[in-house]
């Protein structure tokens, strides 16, 4: 089969496709024909080694696997015996975080991992622009009792992760505030939100308002500045941060201050499963920027690592 493969880590050029074998799947694995995948942050993230940590997952000196793509739609192809929750031929969509590989015509994943029958109502190119951005925004939302707050700031609001954010935010019937670039602000007004703030806008405000809520995507604001801004009994999602921002929610745990949540996202089928839920009620839209064939993974990483993407990278099988 064609695959999308990198043997060191560095730049877009470094991907190749590829002849490799397809995947055979182990007992309780399902193995399915990709249909649609899509290039995230963490593909990104992931072929460039940054941060170093990756290489501790990934392959200290150069990649293990060599292998991208952390979501898929697709249909399911072989299953094994064992196999119960699915049967071929089902359509469906998920997630393999730690185990990328749907940069290709097959992937093989457990089928009790992050993966729920694709919404009846999208193509596979929209489902597969929902799990990445949405598992995230959901991950952080589930630990806010969000029914006591009123306000959130976005801020990152047009990226992958910030989209499903404003999505999710309205969906809870929250105030949202967003700061992006100029150009994405019609279309977060059009996905809910009330307040639109340019970056630059955003950085030569005078004062300071106070929200419930404040997720940033970004990590390019001064903890100290979000946590003012962040209601003395509210919540900061750092989403971007790692380390410093793990450390940085421990201690105000311990002084029982703002809230602060960090760290990696995971992800349940019955996350996925939500998500699907909540496409089939209109409750969210799918966020295609552009589609690519495999071949053109290349470029396709370009426009995903660039200002100029403005949605999801997709890339068709
Ligand atoms: N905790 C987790 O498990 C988890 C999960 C997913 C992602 N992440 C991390 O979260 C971050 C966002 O992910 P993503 O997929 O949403 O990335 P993305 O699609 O690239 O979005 C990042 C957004 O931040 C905006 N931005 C950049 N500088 C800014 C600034 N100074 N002020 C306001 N906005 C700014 C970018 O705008 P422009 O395009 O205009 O520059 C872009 O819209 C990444 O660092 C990713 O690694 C963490």
């Amino acid at each position: 089969m064609q695959a999308a493969v990198f043997h060191s880590y560095g730049e877009p050029e470094n991907i190749t496709i590829e002849e490799v074998p397809i995947p055979e799947p182990k007992a309780t694995q399902i193995r399915i024909r990709v249909i649609a995948s899509a290039i995230h942050s963490a593909d990104i993230r992931i072929r460039k080694a940054d941060p170093f940590l990756v290489r501790f997952a990934f392959g200290l000196f150069k990649p293990r696997t060599g292998r991208l793509g952390i979501v898929y739609s697709g249909v399911v192809e072989k299953c094994p015996e064992q196999v119960t929750v699915f049967k071929e031929g089902d359509n469906v969509f998920g997630l393999c975080d730690f185990s990328p590989g749907a940069h290709a015509e097959y992937i093989c994943v457990p089928e009790n991992s992050a993966i729920a029958r694709k919404p009846e109502n999208l193509s596979h190119a929209e489902t597969v622009s929902l799990p990445f951005g949405f598992h995230t925004a959901l991950h952080f939302f589930k630990k806010i009792d969000v029914q006591s707050h009123k306000t959130i700031l976005i801020i990152g609001a047009a990226g992958n992760v910030g989209i499903a954010a404003v999505q999710l935010a309205r969906y809870h019937g929250l105030h949202i505030t967003t700061v992006s670039a100029l150009h994405a602000q019609s279309k977060l007004r059009q996905l809910g939100a009330e307040k639109t703030l340019t970056v630059t806008e955003f950085k030569e405000r005078s004062e300071f308002e106070i929200y419930d809520i404040v997720l940033d995507t970004s990590d390019k604001y001064a903890y100290s500045d979000l946590v003012k801004m962040t209601r003395a009994d509210g919540t900061l999602i750092l989403v971007a941060g790692i380390i410093s921002a793990l450390l940085l929610a421990i201690w105000h745990k311990f002084r029982r201050k703002v809230t602060i949540l960090a760290g990696p996202a995971s992800a349940a089928a019955q996350d996925i499963d939500f998500i699907r839920e909540l496409a089939e009620t209109g409750q969210i839209k799918p966020d295609v920027y552009r589609t690519f064939s495999l071949r053109e993974i290349v470029n396709a990483h370009k426009l995903a690592e660039s200002s100029n993407k403005l949605g999801v990278v997709v890339i068709e099988i």
